[in-house]
């Protein structure tokens, strides 16, 4: 059976095709992953290439507390989601929805030019998940609803 690769090895691997250190970091470390429990929304988006991201957010009136996402993806998309919950942290939600692929690129630093697509898939999740969650606010402001 083959030897399961070291995080060594799979540095080495991302490091040559072409991702920072910060973006590794990212993937390796798997900063944000997961899903929260008691969630004012959760929302999910599937790219084009058939990866898909599940973004949880806490909020506390229009101030995120907490966000934690779910890839199924390549080491772009969990580094791209991973870095993006950690930049919404934090943020109103206007401030969070500002979050532009410049922004991501400079908490990641750099990914493989083929790996831009996975970073913006991260940032329409987001966007589609502070959407769903405004649309659900003005729903119940609407309705009377608290
Ligand atoms: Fe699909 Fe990276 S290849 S998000």
């Amino acid at each position: 059976m083959e030897k399961e690769k070291s995080a060594d090895d799979v540095y080495q691997m991302l490091s040559e095709s072409g991702y920072a250190d910060r973006a590794i970091e990212y993937f390796q470390s798997k900063k944000n992953i997961g899903i929260i429990e008691d969630a004012d929304q959760v929302t999910d988006l599937t790219g084009p290439c058939g990866d898909t991201m599940k973004i949880s957010l806490k909020i506390d009136g229009d101030r995120i507390n907490d966000a934690r996402i779910q890839v199924l993806g390549c080491p772009g998309a969990v580094a791209s989601g991973c870095a993006l919950v950690s930049l919404a942290k934090g943020k109103t939600l206007q401030e969070a929805g500002n979050i532009d692929l410049d922004g991501l690129y400079r908490e990641l630093e750099k990914m493989p030019d083929q790996k831009v697509h996975c970073a913006r898939l991260a940032i329409k999740t987001l966007q589609k998940t502070l959407e769903q969650y405004q649309g659900r606010q003005t729903y119940r402001a609407a309705s009377g609803q608290k």
